[in-house]
């Protein structure tokens, strides 16, 4: 049988306890989720946001558990209310009037429902849109890079749909406290709410709380563990990615002057122009033996972007025309969407040294993955906020004293 939750009459001075630790640590551990996760939009954060993701999908769980053996208050079937109380509650707040209730009202627990189903949904194609673009995760490869891509975009939509849902849940909070002239967010700090005596007390739940604690702390800092284990070669969090073809000669010949740009980031028609005019390779003569560009240009062909090796690759190729032909990377129409934003005095900072030095962003450039981790400008690049994020992470990530050994070669 569920309780009653709605107190009538004048409120009591009894301090009683409604949500209790395991409870509170969920609320706030999921609102804390959701603001890292909306932080860290950018790719060079993706894997803290995936981090908070983990968390978040983690807290969800454990509520749903929590809905069945939680006790009063933190029941589902303790604020089970139908649509229509819902609507019938708030009329009654339109008319000022609505009645009190120590757990929550009809109105809030659809919005919590709501919150919960629309977090579980953004968790699962947070897994998918990772597995699939990202080829990681548990779902790493399950799912093509046109599908992790539907994945990704319905993602979007849904965080765009909690955000807006959460603005109306934080409304509803601040409308209640002033109608009932009672601290919501305090009683969500405490657990307490006055009250009359007779009304059930929720459980302390302290042990489980305790537990929650340790084990979302424990995750994090295996998670962050990736970040304290950096060495000069592999300065950023080993991501577990996929290791591309790799061919000797191909490294010792097009990565004398230059990195060597991996194949999976132009097309074949794109390499097979390039080697047939290598005597005359961006004002430089290659002078490569007949055998020795047969087998780069095969190795070229073997994994052009076509083949959809990696993200990169699989969006450089979709963005080019089929009448074009580039030669540059840099001129391709993704790789410009990718890095417009970058200010000009960047690419000419003597620690950046041009847009084709992809390794003094791309810590994994000479690999040719590519990966989100694996990103970051070692020139700051303005804006208050951005500089407070690159000193928060950059205790974990590379500084500026590193770049040395991605410099160019020639
Ligand atoms: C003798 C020196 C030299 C060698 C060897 C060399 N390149 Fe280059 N490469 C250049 C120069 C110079 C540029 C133009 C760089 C610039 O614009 O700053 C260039 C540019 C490129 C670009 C375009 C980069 C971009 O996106 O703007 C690609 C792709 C490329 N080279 C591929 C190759 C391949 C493949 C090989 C091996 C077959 C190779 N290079 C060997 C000198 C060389
Ligand atoms: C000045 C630093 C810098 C240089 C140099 C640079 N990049 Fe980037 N690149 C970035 C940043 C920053 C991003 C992330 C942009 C964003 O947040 O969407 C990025 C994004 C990318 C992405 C998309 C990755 C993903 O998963 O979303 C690819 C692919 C890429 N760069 C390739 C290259 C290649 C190839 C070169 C060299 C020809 C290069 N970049 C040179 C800074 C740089």
């Amino acid at each position: 049988m569920p309780i009653r939750t709605e107190e009538t009459g004048a409120r009591g001075e009894v301090r009683l306890r409604v949500w209790n630790l395991p409870l509170r640590l969920f609320h706030w551990g999921l609102a804390a989720s959701f603001v890292t996760a909306w932080l860290t939009l950018d790719d060079r954060y993706r894997d803290i946001h995936v981090f908070a993701g983990y968390v978040m999908a983690g807290l969800l769980l454990f509520r749903l558990l929590w809905g069945v053996i939680g006790g009063p208050y933190a029941r589902f079937r303790d604020f089970a209310f139908g649509w229509r109380e819902a609507r019938d509650y708030l009329k009654l707040v339109l008319q000022r009037c609505p009645p009190r209730f120590l757990g929550h009202n009809p109105a809030g627990s659809w919005a919590i429902y709501l919150l919960l189903g629309l977090g579980l949904l953004i968790a699962i194609t947070g897994l998918l849109t990772l597995g699939g673009e990202e080829r990681h995760g548990p779902l790493a490869g399950w799912l093509s890079f046109a599908q992790g891509e539907m994945a990704h975009n319905l993602h979007e939509l849904l965080a765009w749909s909690m955000l807006g849902l959460v603005a109306v849940h934080i409304a509803g909070v601040v409308v209640e406290s002033l109608l009932h002239r009672e601290n919501l967010v305090a009683a969500m700090l405490t657990g307490r709410k006055p009250s009359k005596p007779g009304m059930v007390s929720a459980r302390a739940g302290r042990p489980t709380g305790i537990l929650m604690s340790v084990a979302i702390a424990a995750f994090g800092l295996s998670w962050f563990h990736g970040y304290l284990v950096e060495t000069p070669e592999r300065p950023y969090r080993p991501f577990s990615g996929i290791e591309l073809p790799d061919q000797a000669l191909w490294r010792e010949e097009c990565g004398a002057c230059h990195l060597a740009f991996h194949p999976s980031l132009l097309p074949a028609r794109s390499w097979r122009t390039m080697m047939a005019g290598q005597s005359s390779h961006f004002g430089e003569d290659l002078f490569l033996e007949r055998d020795s560009a047969d087998e780069i240009e095969r190795f070229l062909l073997e994994n052009a972007a076509e083949q959809a090796l990696t993200e990169a690759a699989w969006k450089i190729n979709r963005s080019i025309a089929a009448t074009e032909t580039p030669l540059r990377i840099t001129e391709t129409p993704y790789w410009v969407d990718k890095h417009k934003e970058i200010p000009g005095r960047v690419w000419e900072d003597p620690r950046v040294n041009g847009k084709v030095n992809c390794a003094s962003c791309h810590l994994d450039a000479d690999a040719g993955t590519f990966e989100d981790a694996a990103m970051r400008i070692p020139v700051d690049t303005g804006g208050a906020l951005k500089g407070l994020w690159e000193a928060m992470t950059s205790r974990f990530r590379l500084d500026s004293s590193h770049a040395g050994i991605f410099n160019p070669k020639g």
